[in-house]
């Protein structure tokens, strides 16, 4: 069987799981219900001295639809969009103390972490929240640079808004590590054009690790009445973040070097392995918890076991980063990639029915002919998009060799432009314009 150990931030973690800082941790319950679910962690919901991020969680608003904009009834698929607003705890941070005490306790017992959260008015309340959690034996605390919702309440500087000014979020971190012994974990927003840099900055202020990162902010509308879901704008994310999450865990391991905590788009454990396999080392789970129950947990944990154990990954090490570090660092890289061209299966194919090849191929190298698909490989660039859209997988891509690039495949001019080429290229006007007829007829 697989090792999920690993160590994040100087602690040993029995698995990668770490639950948010969201709904599910927002009572003592619930922590202990994430630890009995096998959570290595579980993050607070954000501790706080800020009145109204408070009173806003006792106003939350939760929006779970699917890819049409409609809300979900029932079973929620793994492509759901969580539209939502809520606040920092509605209890006071010196109110959790005893529960903050009693909850690392048993996440102790529970061979696990409990960690803290910081989301405060000023640089004294910052300060002040961190300590707490250090003194109720806490190892671990996150300042939470991320939560959209601050930018929209007056009189309010937090969140997002220190998340997005790397000076401001590196002068925050340094503040609360001269006053804490434990370790500090920066939480990103991805609302912003430079995350790289405000890991960088957090990385310099003494920051152990940073989490990438929280959510994005969104506007989404009923087109029935014309009005907005929720009232306005909100949180916003779900599983189609992933990739987007990605982009930032790929270059901050790449270009910064701290340690990541991967979040933002899981929904089962193929999400956990893609992060860890970006750069991340342990992830956090959150939305997808609180429209599925704290009970889908233990099957992603279990899941990511299976998974290492299926592809031989013996430990987390062996699976951290490797797709980060074979990526392509620039585009130069791809244009020395060797070539593929692609190649139909007539017995496959179902032409003349199907033209759909013909119609996306903005190449030149497939056309209509005699009743099958006429393939002119010399145009073909090997772009792969005829293979992914075929639906009767009657096309494949090959690497070209030497004897076909000598019969004039890739006969791409020389030089940068392409000269004269729409006099003789037509993108199939003719196939084009049948199949158009016959989809209007
Ligand atoms: C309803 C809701 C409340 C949240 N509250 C907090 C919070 O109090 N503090 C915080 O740091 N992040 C908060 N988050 C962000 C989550 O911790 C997490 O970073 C984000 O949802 C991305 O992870 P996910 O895709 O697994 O949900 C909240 C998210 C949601 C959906
Ligand atoms: S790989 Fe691209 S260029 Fe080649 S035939 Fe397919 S769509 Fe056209
Ligand atoms: S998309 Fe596939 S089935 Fe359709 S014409 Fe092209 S090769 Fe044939």
């Amino acid at each position: 069987m697989a090792n999920t150990e690993l160590e994040f931030c100087g602690l040993k973690f029995k698995n990668p799981t770490v639950i948010a800082s969201l709904e599910t941790t927002n009572s003592p319950d619930l922590i202990k219900q994430c630890f009995d679910g096998g959570a290595a962690g579980a993050i607070v919901k954000t501790l706080t001295d800020i009145e109204d991020m408070a009173r806003l969680t006792q106003n939350s608003k939760y929006f779970v639809m699917n890819d049409k904009g409609q809300v979900i009834h029932g079973k929620v698929p793994r492509d759901f969009v969580f539209y939502s607003r809520s606040g920092y705890s509605s209890t006071h941070y010196k109110e959790w103390i005893p529960y903050l005490k009693e909850g690392q306790k048993y996440a102790a017992d529970h061979g696990a972490h409990l960690i803290g959260s910081v989301g405060a008015h000023d640089i004294d309340g910052w300060k002040d929240i961190a300590r707490t959690i250090e003194d109720c034996g806490l190892p671990l605390a996150e300042l939470n640079f991320g939560c959209p919702h601050p930018a929209m309440m007056p009189g309010v500087v937090g969140g997002s808004m220190i998340g997005q000014d790397p000076n401001m979020a590196a002068d925050v971190t340094a503040a609360v590590i001269e006053a804490v012994d434990i370790p500090i974990m920066v939480k990103l927003t991805p609302d912003q054009s430079q995350p790289v840099e405000v890991a960088r900055k957090v990385k310099e202020a003494g920051a152990a690790a940073v989490n990438a990162t929280n959510r994005y902010t969104g506007f989404s509308i009923d087109i029935e009445t014309g009005t907005p879901d929720i009232g306005g704008p909100a949180g916003i994310g779900g599983t189609w973040t992933k990739p987007l999450t990605l982009r930032w865990v790929h270059r901050i391991r790449q270009e910064v070097g701290i340690p990541i905590s991967g979040s933002n788009g899981i929904f089962d454990h193929r999400d956990v392995v893609e992060f860890i396999m970006a750069g991340a080392g342990i992830v956090q789970i959150g939305s997808v918890l609180m429209i599925k129950g704290i009970k889908w947990l233990p099957k992603i944990i279990a899941g990511v076991n299976q998974f290492m154990d299926d592809h031989g990954y013996p430990d987390i090490a062996s699976m951290q980063g490797i797709a980060s570090d074979m990526a392509a660092s620039d585009y130069s890289d791809q244009f020395k990639k060797s070539r593929m061209n692609a190649q139909i299966d007539h017995d496959a194919c179902n032409n003349p029915t199907c033209t759909v090849c013909i119609q996306m191929c903005f190449y030149e190298a497939l056309s209509q002919a005699d009743g099958h698909v006429g393939l002119h490989p010399e145009n073909c660039i090997g772009c792969e998009l005829c293979y992914d859209v075929c639906p009767f997988k009657a096309i494949s891509m090959h690497p070209t060799t030497p004897e076909q690039m000598a019969k004039g495949y890739f006969n791409i001019p020389d030089g940068v432009y392409e000269h004269d080429k729409f006099k003789t290229r037509r993108n199939n006007p003719e196939s084009i314009g049948k199949s158009l007829l016959k989809e209007t007829a």
